[in-house]
């Protein structure tokens, strides 16, 4: 019997990263599904979950060239992947909904490209619906316990 799930209905993952290396295979295995190019993502976790370490190997396996800072300070990073812009967000300090406005985040949202957020719930009011959800917990031996969910078709497909 075929089975149709409602649109709504959320599939979800768990992984387990061991070491740094399992975390770069992880985010390469994302990078091989074309849609990655318009996918929002969402990275929650504590400091020093693994979040940014997450998104630099996921913009380097989309060809991102070059030094990939961390957004902090600036909110937001923009990158080259090959054949598409990726914009790699850090909300931990966004506390002005103002803000948002001079940032041009709205801009960004409406274009092209990957977007890859840390901290969205600091700005969750201002954000689109997140194709994909990662949730990286680290453990006390250091591996990570790590929850991906997709909200969306496109998001679903990423996880496939
Ligand atoms: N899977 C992993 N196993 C062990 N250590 C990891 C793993 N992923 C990341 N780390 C280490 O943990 C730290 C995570 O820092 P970072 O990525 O900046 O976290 P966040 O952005 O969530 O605050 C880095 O020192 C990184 O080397
Ligand atoms: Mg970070």
């Amino acid at each position: 019997m075929k089975v149709t799930l409602p649109i709504l209905e959320t599939a979800t993952r768990t992984e387990r990263w061991r070491t740094e290396e399992d975390t770069r295979a992880s985010a390469a295995r994302l990078a091989r599904h074309p849609c990655i190019a318009s996918a929002f993502i969402e990275l929650q976790g504590d400091l020093g979950a693994g979040k940014t370490t997450f998104t630099r190997h996921l913009l380097r396996a989309l060809g991102v060239q070059g030094r990939i800072k961390s957004p902090t300070y600036t909110v937001v990073e923009p990158h080259e992947a090959a054949g598409f812009p990726a914009w790699h967000f850090d909300f931990y300090r966004f506390d002005d909904p103002r803000e948002l406005e001079d940032a041009g985040l709205r801009d960004i949202f409406a274009g092209p490209g990957l977007k890859v957020a840390e901290w969205p719930e600091k700005a969750a009011a201002a954000l689109p619906v997140a194709d994909l959800q990662v949730r990286i917990e680290a453990l006390a031996n250091d591996e990570r316990n790590v929850t991906i969910t997709a909200n969306t078709p496109l998001g679903e497909e990423l996880l496939a």
